[in-house]
């Protein structure tokens, strides 16, 4: 038995699935992964949850708790792009695991990954809701609040949230082009909107305002580098594009390592002014800190704007979300490991449409009834432990295919990786206990689903069930291939 939960899945016979008739178009280049990687990094991590890692973890130091996170998420990202250039296939970190650590591996961060994005979904769109309330209260149509907050948090039910991920799914479900392009205007609206942030609060800065500059000392900057480590998910997204690219070798890497390194500078900047216009103890309790600084300081023009544009900002976040949940889960269900619903390509419209649905609903019922906290504290979990198995994997990799083309190489092999692991691994022990509970008992349920239906109808198995693909149709599985054929 542990010879079969390990067995491993080869390079090979992974890019030659997506070679199949019936596979998504190739539209995307560096410049849409680019914006794609932008469309899911930046939102609530920068525009809600700052306000928050402010004022009760890192004070000022917010600055050093985004470059704490930077530097994980960095590690990460250079280990992202060698398998993403090796292995171009839609199901990311998943894939990658599949290859180097076998399929009790792959479950593990296919799990984790379902995590991150069905929560992460569900987090944004609740910040969405609270922006776009604010937005009708300031125009005088003030929404109940029973409709507009969570059972938990003294209402009924989130409806805004619940309404854009339908909005989103339904953008999805049309297709890449379309989603692709919304995408592009979405972000150059949120850039723009930032970089008005950064020159309006550029000449407002209070050097006073830095002062104390760690008033939580080292643990609170740690504790807020984990906090607002969701303001850097979404470059791994980038990765679950893959079948979808001209030329992958090429442009994920570029479209990875490139929007991960403008949102790292954006919100260095950003966070620095923040902390500077306004002392760190009055974000306490602000759902809008950005607009909610411009305001202290007199732009209530420019915090309008910048509220509009958050709201894009995050729309654009659940866009790229959603897309990569659903090739996630595509590619899992090619494999055996989910059902064949999952895996299923709508004639028309070129695009997972099912999955695309079914992660709509799972996705508006979780915004529509859990707090923001949970659901954010949840996704950094599941993130940060898919990021250290694709770094141990980086490592395992190169020893048993040392000589396997790498298109994008990976700079000092081990150090990277041991860094990102060690890093991630931080992040980890900041988070609130409680969250890590949660999530023992999410790995917990992956267990039950895994060996009470993965494990027998996993394609490699052999195929003791039949599973969304014939297995007639494939080429033999070598479970070396990539050792031998090198
Ligand atoms: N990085 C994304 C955000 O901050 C998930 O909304």
């Amino acid at each position: 038995m542990t010879k079969k939960i390990f067995r491993t899945k080869s390079i090979n016979e992974f890019i030659s699935e997506t070679q199949k008739e019936g596979g998504m178009e190739r539209v995307l280049g560096t410049f849409g992964l680019t914006m794609l990687g932008i469309g899911c990094i930046i939102g609530t991590g920068i525009f809600v949850l700052t306000g928050v890692a402010a004022a009760d973890y890192s004070g000022p130091a917010l600055v050093i708790s985004f470059v704490i996170a930077a530097i994980a998420c960095a590690c990460a990202a250079l280990c992202y792009s060698e398998f993403a250039a090796m292995v171009p296939v839609a199901g990311s970190a998943y894939t990658y695991g599949y290859i180097a650590l076998g399929e009790f591996w792959a479950w593990v961060i296919g799990w984790d990954l379902i995590l991150e994005y069905a929560f992460a979904i569900g987090a944004v769109a609740i910040g969405w809701s609270g922006y776009f309330a604010n937005i009708m209260t300031n125009l005088g149509f003030a929404l109940p609040v029973a409709l507009v907050k969570a059972p938990y948090e003294g209402g009924i039910i989130n409806l805004p949230a619940m309404a854009i991920i339908a909005l989103v799914t339904w953008i999805n479900i049309m297709g890449v082009r379309q989603s692709s392009a919304v995408n592009n205007v979405i972000v150059a609206i949120k850039l723009v909107v930032v970089l008005l942030f950064i020159a309006l609060g550029f000449g407002h800065v209070n050097p006073a305002n830095w002062e104390p500059f760690m008033p939580y000392g080292w643990s609170g900057v740690f504790s807020g580098a984990s906090v607002i480590f969701f303001a850097y998910i979404g470059f791994d997204a980038v990765s679950t594009a893959a079948e979808e690219v001209k030329n992958p070798q090429k442009d994920l890497p570029r479209g990875i390592i490139l929007s991960l390194v403008i949102c790292t500078v954006l919100y260095i900047i950003v966070s620095g002014i923040l902390t500077g216009m306004v002392p760190y103890l009055d974000f306490k309790g602000q759902a809008a800190p950005v607009a909610f600084a411009l305001q202290q300081v007199g732009y209530h023009w420019g915090a309008a704007v910048v509220s509009v544009g958050a709201i894009c900002g995050l729309t654009s976040v659940l866009l790229v979300m959603l897309f990569g949940q659903s090739r996630i889960l595509f590619v899992m269900s090619r494999d055996g490991l989910l059902p064949g619903v999952f895996g299923h390509i709508h004639q028309k419209y070129k695009t997972p449409a099912r999955s695309s649905l079914i992660i709509g609903v799972i996705t508006a019922i979780v915004a529509g009834f859990l707090p923001i906290g949970l659901v954010a504290e949840l996704t950094n979990i599941g993130t940060l432990c898919a990021f250290m198995i694709v770094a141990a994997a980086i490592i395992v990799l190169r020893k048993k295919a040392p000589n396997r083309p790498r298109a994008f190489k990976c700079p000092f092999v081990p150090l990277v990786p041991i860094l990102a692991i060690v890093f991630c691994g931080i992040l980890i022990w900041m988070l609130p206990e409680v969250t890590q509970i949660r999530f023992i008992i999410w790995l917990i349920l992956g267990m039950f689903i895994y060996f009470g239906y993965s494990y027998n109808h996993s394609i490699i198995s052999g195929g003791l069930f039949s599973g969304p693909m014939e297995v007639s149709n494939r080429k033999a599985v070598s479970q070396d291939d990539h050792s031998t054929k090198e």
